[in-house]
This record gives structure tokens, sequence and C-alpha cells, in this order.
């Protein structure tokens, strides 16, 4: 308690305190010492919880004065003035970005202040945690004046837990920031728009004392089913039931894990036939279920095997973003996607270039449809800095935790496009081994780089990868297709490749008998021309057009693109297909037929 012996004393202190914050220019770093990173991450899946979703209050705080001058701890209740007015603040509906939300706010870059306000009652022993599913780009997370913890990166869940901190009322202040840097992941620049905000859903979730933190189930090989489990708790056994496949295991429990395997004589997974089965978990009074297809997946010299047969993948390319939600999506427009990609004659889905909503495998599970994952390890990133590295590895750890029931998903991408360095191959060499220590049962990709002078894929990081992805865009950029059919002769190797990308921007609705550069018909060429190339060559195990459809880029401003990348196959609204949506279909059609 500070006693002052005159007002001047008290005014100096107190103008003193005031202005400490103003010349605090290392503000951040203390709130940087409590990362909420994957070794907090609890499973959502499978159990229900509170959504904290619908109108919370939204400020913009361009100069972080939240963090600064702790507007966090305010009650209202103060007696000096503050600068701030949790009433005053605009509501907006969460989860969303604010970009779509308030056209002051389209293209505003930086911190935006969410508070709401819940009640909440805890049974006596039960633990609860806060879980994000996402926020753009990083998020301070403020539980009744209280710091929780600090998250970084825009499209992985993180969840903290908040038992010790729960009261009737509370207060839950987030600081969402999505200030571009060179030493995030993804880094300052890159060819899609840089939405904010907590874009997925919150929830509050409780479990008992003890509990199921993660859980992954999978085939070993054709005829083995692997189960393992990490608890938290007490109990030195944990069940797994799966009626349909009359199994009912009570494993023990060791060290907070448990494992098995067990002879599978049950139906694969399949496109065709998306079988998937029920497992349910109780452990102590928790209990968890999910619905889970199981299939192996495997190279064997160029060809990639589903369930031991070679599968070519006939692919598209999606970013998730939508022209009036921006990043946000909801089941509906998830399903849509993965229908227009299916009536394209599509098997696969490349998700460009970060995770995308759970809902995608979720979805593509239940539909049969297979999935690359990528992590947004896009360009040039500060591959020689250890802190971005971490951060790297803690939302590829996320990721993994979160989609590795997911059946759909057969590849975790650690990079798209990114320069030949050896930081680079040293930072991204690791990624592909931790994906690998994570989850053995997946390949591992990663967009590489081709050699110009002697048109071959010539790339450090093939050595790290069980399957190698080639963006290209002859016909395109380089107007020369005859480099593609050199660098396919070129580019033979003994893993697969996927042309991972390859595509040419069409305004839609601008036709030229010409074919002139943005019409419907330069872009249906150009797919006629790849596609002779493409199908015909022993080089490829599958082919991504970029993309489904048109986006968002801040890189794109001629008067064909309008602030949008046009190689969509559709156009923004998804209403239009463009001429070269029919150019794909009948050679993935024709494709099909001949078994491929
Ligand atoms: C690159 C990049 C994409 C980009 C595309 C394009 O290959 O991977 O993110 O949008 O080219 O130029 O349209």
């Amino acid at each position: 308690m500070l006693v002052f012996s005159s007002l001047q004393c008290y005014t100096t202190c107190m103008q003193t305190i005031y202005l400490s914050h103003l010349h605090d220019q290392a503000f951040r770093a203390k709130f940087h010492q409590k990362q909420l990173a994957c070794d907090q991450l609890v499973t959502l899946t499978g159990r229900t919880s509170i959504p904290l979703e619908g109108p919370w209050r939204l400020c913009p705080d361009q100069y972080d004065t939240c963090l600064r001058a702790g507007w966090y701890a305010y009650t209202g209740k103060e007696t000096t003035p503050v600068d701030c007015d949790f009433e005053f603040w605009k509501e907006v509906i969460v989860p969303s970005v604010w970009n779509t939300e308030h056209e002051p706010w389209e293209y505003y870059e930086g911190s935006m202040l969410y508070r709401t306000e819940f009640a909440s009652s805890q049974k006596e022993g039960t633990r609860t945690f806060l879980v994000f599913e996402g926020v753009a780009n990083r998020a301070y997370v403020f539980l009744n004046g209280i710091y929780l913890g600090f998250h970084e990166g825009a499209s992985t869940p993180f969840s903290v837990e908040i038992t010790a901190s729960l009261q009737d009322r509370n207060t839950l202040l987030v600081c969402a920031n999505n200030t571009r840097s060179v030493s995030s992941v993804p880094s300052e620049n890159t060819d899609w728009f840089n939405y904010g905000g907590i874009y997925r859903q919150v929830h509050l979730m409780q479990v008992p004392p003890s509990f199921i933190r993660h859980w992954y189930v999978r085939l070993l090989d054709a005829h083995t089913l692997g189960i393992d489990i990490e608890l938290s708790g007490i109990h030195d056994s944990v069940q797994v039931v799966c009626k349909e496949l009359g199994l009912s295991l009570l494993l023990a429990v060791h060290d907070h894990t448990a494992s098995v395997q067990v002879p599978f004589t049950g139906q694969v997974w399949g496109i065709e036939n998306p079988k998937r089965y029920t497992f349910c978990l109780q452990y102590g009074q928790d209990r968890v279920e999910d619905t889970i297809g199981l299939r192996t997946i495997a190279c064997r010299g160029n060809q990639i095997l589903l369930n031991e047969k070679p599968i070519f993948l006939r692919g598209v390319c999606l970013h998730e973003d939508h022209p009036d939600f921006g990043r946000y999506v909801n089941e509906n427009l998830v399903r849509r996607s993965l229908e227009d990609a299916k009536l394209l004659g599509c098997n696969c889905i490349r998700l460009s270039h970060y995770p995308h909503h759970r809902y995608m495998a979720e979805i593509a599970d239940e539909l049969g449809m297979l999935l690359w994952e990528e992590l947004p390890v896009y360009w040039a990133i500060a591959f020689s800095d250890p802190a971005v590295l971490a951060d790297a590895k803690n939302q590829l750890s996320e990721l993994i935790l979160r989609d590795r029931n997911r059946c759909s998903v057969i590849i975790w991408s650690v990079g798209n496009e990114n320069p030949d360095t050896d930081e680079r191959l040293a930072f991204m060499s690791s990624l592909a081994s931790l994906a690998r220590s994570l989850d053995p049962s997946r390949l591992v990709g990663a967009a590489c780089l081709v050699n110009e002078h002697t048109l071959c894929i010539q790339d450090r990081l093939e050595a790290c990868l069980d399957v190698i992805g080639l963006n290209e865009y002859y016909g395109w950029y380089d107007p020369d297709m005859g480099k593609l059919k050199i660098l396919l002769e070129h580019s033979l190797k003994d893993k697969p490749v996927l042309i991972t990308e390859f595509g040419a921007g069409a305004k839609a609705g601008f036709h030229d008998a010409e074919a002139a550069l943005f019409s419907e018909e330069r872009q249906a060429l150009f797919y006629k021309q790849q596609f002779v190339l493409l199908l015909g060559s022993p080089t490829v195990s599958g082919t991504f057009p970029w993309l489904l459809y048109d986006f968002r880029s801040p890189r794109r401003m001629n008067k064909y693109q309008g602030g949008y990348n046009r190689k969509g196959l559709i156009d923004q609204s998804r209403r239009h297909k463009k001429l070269a949506y029919a150019t794909v279909q009948t050679e993935y059609r024709r494709f099909k037929e001949q078994g491929r």
C-alpha cells in the first residue's frame, strides 16, 4: 500500500506510474513468456462443449494500448480516468473475420480487442478449458483480468485450462493481432488476403478430474489396427470399444499413456466407399467417441498406394476465402466446396497454403475425398531464426494432433516454393522429421523447386520427402509450354511427383475469340495443352489445378483481377463456372474411364 507524504508526491508518483508504460518499448516481451502451445492442447473432437459464439464487443487497438496500459485489468469501477469503455465497443458476431464485419475495418491490420462475458457453473472436481479453433494471426488471452497466455499461428487450435480462474460471471478479453511480420509463419509476403480475428469457434469445455487428452486410431498395415491414447489423471486403465469391429479392450495405463495393436478384419475406408467405424473411449468418468475411417496410404516407387492399390490423384487446390465471409467458413460452405471438387472429378484436394477448418477433413472423411494438408511455410521465411522454427513446429504439431484421426488426410506438407538455401533445408527437413515422428502413417510432401537451366525438378529437400510437389506455370508465366515436356522427361523420380499447381487467370464472363490473356478461352486452352502433356507422362502421379475458386489477394491489381487472383475454375461468387471448369472435368472423366 503506497503512503504519500504530500499531494505533490502523490501526483508525481501517479504520473510516474502513468508515464512508465508509455516508455516501455519491450511491453510485448512479457506476454510472450507465456505461450499456449501444443503441449496444452486438449482434443475437442468427440466431446460436448459450450460454444462462446454470438455478439462480442470489438475495439481496434492500433497502438496496443490494452497490452501497454493494462486495459485488460479494468473492472469499469476505476476512479481515475481510463481510455476505454467496453459498453461503447462495437458488437460483432463471433466467429468471423473483422474485415467483412465493418467497412472501415476491411483493410485494418493490427490488434483488435474482443470482449465477452459468460456465466459458468463448475461441478466439484470438474476441470474447465477454453478452446480456440482459430485466431488470426496471434492471440493474447485474458480471463477476469488474469493473463492466460499467447498463441502464435492463425490456423491451428489452442486451449488453456481455466479451472482456477473461473468465476460465476466471467469476462473474457482477447487481443487478436493480424500484423504480418518477417519472423512469423507465414511471413509478411503471401499471395492471399491477410484477414484477422477470432474467425473459428471458441468453446468452454469441461472434463472430469481425470480425462483423455489425445487419442489416435489408424491402420499400421492392412491387417493391424493401432490405438494410442494420452491421458491426464490417476486411473490405471482405459476402455476402448468399437461394437462393429467386435472390439472391447481394457488397456493398462503406463506413464499417462496406453497403446494397443489388434488384428483388423473390417472394411477399409475408400473414396468410393467411405466406410467408418465409431470408437468409444472411457477413462474414469470421461467418455469420448469419434467416427473414424481406416485405410492405408504408402508409396511404391513413383506410385501412391491407397489400401495397397495405385491411385492417381485427380486433384484441385483450394484457399479458405469467401467474398462475403473472408476466411470464416461454416459446414455448408465446406460441404459445398467438397461437392464442387467431386463434381469436377476430383479424388483429392490440396488445402492451400495453411490448415483449413477441421470441418474440411471431417466432411472429406464422410464424402470420400483425399486431402493434402499444408503448413504456411510459404515462400521466404526467417529460416535461420530458432524462434520461427519453434513456431512452425508448434503449428505442425497442433495440426497433426487435430487431424490425425481423419483418414481423408494422406499428406502433411511442410511448405511451398521456398528458396533453396542451407537454412531452408535444415528448417524444412526438421519439420519433415517432426511430421514423421508425430505420425508415421502418412506421407510428407512439399512444393519443390525446378532447375530452370537443366529443366529438371532439382531440390535438396526431395531427399526428406515421400512425395515431391511441383508448381509449374508453363503456358502462363512462362509462355513456352514446350519446356514442360522436357521438364517431365527429365524429372522421372523414384518417388511420386505431383503437379501441385498449374493454372492460368481468367475474368469470369470475359470472352475473346483470339483467347486473349485473362479470357475464359485462354484459360481453357491452357488446360487443354497442359493435360495433353501431364496425363500422358509416366513422371506424374497426380495433378492439382490452381485452383477451384478465385480468391482475394492484394498482389493482384490489374483490370481483370481487381484484388483477386483469377486462376479459379469458378469465380469467387462460386456460381460462375468458367469454360476451363468443363475442360478439367472432361479430362478427369476421361482419365477415370481409363482406370487412372
Ligand atoms: C504460386 C503460389 C500460389 C500463388 C500462385 C499464383 O505457385 O504457390 O500461392 O497464388 O503461384 O501465382 O497464382
